[in-house]
């Protein structure tokens, strides 16, 4: 693997930023493996929490792609949205844990990791999971107050947090159960105060912020006239990277440069975690790629990070930022009167001076 790949959360060293999100696809021990194998520095296993409500959402999640106007298509048809709704691990969250755990003790020579992930259900429920997943040996706690079903599923199942004094107090309570471990702290698509939500959790104690969760959508079928999926359902695509560069370059400057920032939602190729990259983002997690291609995506676009890196001659840590950092306000732009009238119809422009 390119040495030009490296990289780090903080102090936690990865040897590339390539980290397989949590989802489906690593529901099972083969499912982590294969995603190692596949070449990502990491992955953060399917996510468990306390209430046996969420882990019964499973047996009534669904799936399918949607095209690059929204429309959703059949699975084995081009598209490279997802629409679905999902639920959470159902295996027991000690044997889950210890499982995991197992293969991060086998790759973390390697600057590679295999993360425990809590999707919020309460404040007392992240703690009890927490202590868990630190006397398992975990080294990565993600802690995901933001997932996007909170709205639909059972009550209480999933909780999402989007008041700052909440998440620090969350976030501190869940640090004093993780002494030692990173904690990263997974954050909602669906709240606009990304950058008061990071710094509140950096203050809670976060070792670094992953942004953003899905989107919520609901896609009428023109032929049945219902939903499909006959619910609203976490929908998510490429369009979806340019809103999380955007967040992840407001939250950099909240937060100072020093703290690290992970992206997720909507990276399909090399030249997208780049792209994050550039915003602000250590490394990524990237997962509708893997459910769309398999984990043999996660090679493809380790390579093709590794090529457009070797052809710019810069390190993915050389990236880290800049173009967040470049970011102007619409005030400092140069004036330029008329531009508009480039991007209109002919119409439009007729009673203007000199138009034909
Ligand atoms: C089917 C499915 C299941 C998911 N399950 C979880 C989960 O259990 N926990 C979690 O934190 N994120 C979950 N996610 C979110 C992904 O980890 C990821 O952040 C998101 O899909 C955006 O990235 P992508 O565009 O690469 O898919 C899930 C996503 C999908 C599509």
């Amino acid at each position: 693997m390119s040495p030009r790949l490296a990289t780090s959360v903080g102090d936690f060293a990865l040897l590339n930023p390539i980290i397989c999100g949590s989802g489906e696809p690593v529901l099972t021990e083969s499912g982590i493996r294969a995603a190692l194998s596949a070449g990502a520095a990491g992955v953060i296993a399917k996510s468990v929490n306390e209430r046996p409500e969420a882990a019964a959402q499973l047996d009534r999640a669904d799936y399918t792609r949607a095209d690059s106007q929204g429309r959703a298509v059949a699975w084995d048809r081009p598209g490279s949205s997802l629409f679905c709704r999902s639920g959470l691990q159902q295996r027991a969250v000690e044997d889950w844990f210890a499982a995991i755990a197992r293969i991060d003790r086998e790759v973390a020579a390697e600057q590679r990791f295999v993360a425990a992930s809590l999707v919020l259900g309460s404040h007392e429920g992240a703690v009890q999971i927490a202590t868990i997943a630190c006397k398992a040996g975990l080294r990565v706690f993600e802690l995901n107050i933001g997932a996007p079903h909170a709205s639909e599923a059972k009550p209480g199942a999933i909780v999402l947090e989007t008041e700052p004094a909440r998440v620090q107090a969350l976030v501190a309570a869940v640090r004093l159960a993780t002494e030692g471990m990173q904690l990263w702290v997974k954050l909602t698509g669906l709240s606009t105060n990304l950058p008061a939500l990071a710094v509140a959790a950096k203050q809670g104690g976060a070792d670094a912020v992953v942004m953003m969760g899905r989107f919520m959508g609901m896609i009428p079928d023109i032929d049945t006239f219902a939903p499909v999926l006959g619910t609203s359902g976490a929908y998510s695509g490429p369009w979806a990277l340019p809103i999380v560069c955007r967040f992840l370059a407001l939250s950099r400057r909240a937060v100072g440069k020093d703290f690290a920032l992970l992206g997720t939602n909507g990276v399909r190729d090399g030249a997208d975690v780049a792209r994050m990259g550039l915003a602000g983002a250590s490394a990524v997690e990237a997962l509708s790629a893997v459910m769309l291609e398999g984990f043999s995506a996660l090679t493809r676009i380790c390579d093709e990070l590794g090529a457009l890196l070797e052809a710019r001659d810069v390190t993915f840590a050389e990236l880290i930022g800049r173009a967040a950092d470049r970011l102007e306000g619409y005030g400092e732009q140069p004036v330029n009167p008329g531009r508009w009238q480039d991007f209109v119809p002919v119409a439009t422009r007729r009673e203007l001076a000199n138009v034909p």
